[in-house]
């Protein structure tokens, strides 16, 4: 009598990469392989590599000695499933997904990522796919988890990198802007920037006085030999920007015609390209208010890049593993979550669209104030 079919699951990562990705493969892979005797594929490039069926397996040998390595052994893009660029066109590729999903009898499929993955995740919920997400990004704004793969590694990187800034800022008694990533979500900025012992911190959910954050360096140069660090999201606003973005999306919100929603959204995007440029432009505005001299270090992609730190290896062995579980037990729809250091899963429905962002009153931002850190505001 021939053995009934191995059951088979599917993993892809998508959005941007962030170090721990491959140890959540790997966890994923070696359980479902190795306890349940699953088989196991990858696609390729994340949502466009199951659209286009391309797919690899993924087996004892492909999954060994990927732990530390950064990136993801699969790719990934940050495509939209319902808006899809294929050969030069934009399509609606969900039904494609789906089909796919079925042609290969997928018992699952395991999407790894952040916002944009929650998104695309609930549409093949609603299509009745069996899904099932880990949330990873360095920005660490998935809602319902605690903890997203990634950020630990890239909160290292970027407090190291203000740590080696200290040093020239202070022998050239300059004033250096670092800016770090994070564009609508300051988790990043403002534990780098407190572990990184920074003296100004500007995230997005603080709109900026930039005379605040001058009149601090001002008082501290008197102190301190001259030298400043100043922490900035790339998403930070200036009290002006954040006003001029919250009135033209309240008016998005109430347009009455196409047309009206249209100039609007013009009115957005001359706002988003006016914002690019924002830390050499704070910069030159902290040099003119304070007299020092300013520099600007953009940590950029570095905070993306390279060997996951051990608290992230264990963050993902650890979702990696429980989603595993999950799918044995026939619990999909969810995102695998941490949560006061549990593992526990939440409606994906209730994270599609729900960005984490920093609480105002949140204990981060209180100790940063009582250590003197000016927020900017
Ligand atoms: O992964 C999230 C993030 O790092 C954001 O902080 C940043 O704005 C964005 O990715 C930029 O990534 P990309 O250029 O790959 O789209």
């Amino acid at each position: 009598m021939k053995p009934p079919p191995k059951k088979r699951i599917g993993i892809l990562t998508a959005g941007g990469d962030s170090p721990g990705l491959n140890a959540a493969i790997r966890a994923v892979g070696k359980a479902a392989i190795g306890v349940y005797g699953w088989e196991v594929i990858g696609f390729r490039d994340g949502f466009l590599g199951l659209a286009e069926d391309r797919w690899v397996e993924l087996n004892k040998s492909t999954l060994a000695g990927i732990l530390t390595v950064g990136g993801t052994i699969l790719g990934t893009s940050r495509d939209k499933i319902h808006r899809m660029e294929i050969d030069g066109r934009i399509r609606d590729m969900t039904d494609a997904i789906a089909a796919n999903y079925r042609r290969h009898k997928l018992a699952a499929l395991v999407c790894i990522g952040g916002g944009g993955t929650h998104k695309n995740a609930l549409r093949l919920v609603k299509k009745g796919l069996n899904i099932i997400t880990l949330p990873k990004t360095i920005d660490n704004d998935v809602a319902l988890t605690d903890a997203t793969i990634g950020f630990d590694t890239a909160l290292g990187i970027a407090a190291e990198a203000l740590d080696r800034l200290h040093s020239t800022a202070h022998s050239h008694h300059r004033i250096v802007v670092a800016e770090i990533m994070g564009h609508r979500a300051g988790w990043l900025t403002l534990g780098a920037g407190i572990g990184g012992g920074a003296d100004v911190i500007l995230i997005p959910e603080i709109p900026y006085d930039v005379e605040k954050a001058a009149a601090a360096i001002r008082r501290r140069s008197r102190r301190h030999g001259n030298f400043s660090i100043v922490a900035v999201a790339e998403g930070a606003l200036s009290k002006e920007y954040a006003a001029a973005f919250a009135s033209a999306s309240r008016r998005k919100k109430l347009a009455r015609s196409e047309e009206e929603g249209a100039r609007i959204r013009a009115e957005l995007k001359e706002l988003d390209d006016r914002h690019a440029g924002n830390t050499l432009r704070l910069a030159q505005q902290l040099e003119s208010l304070t007299g020092l001299e300013a520099r600007v270090t953009i940590l950029g992609y570095v905070q993306r890049g390279g060997t996951p730190s051990v608290t992230d290896r264990l963050l993902a062995t650890r979702l990696g593993t429980a989603c595993v579980g999950f799918i044995e037990k026939g619990i999909f729809g969810v995102m695998v979550a941490s949560r006061g250091g549990e593992v526990k899963p939440v409606p994906i429905k209730d994270i599609a669209g729900n960005l984490k962002t920093v609480p105002i009153g949140h204990q981060w931002i209180e100790a940063a104030r009582m250590v003197g850190t000016c927020l900017g505001d």
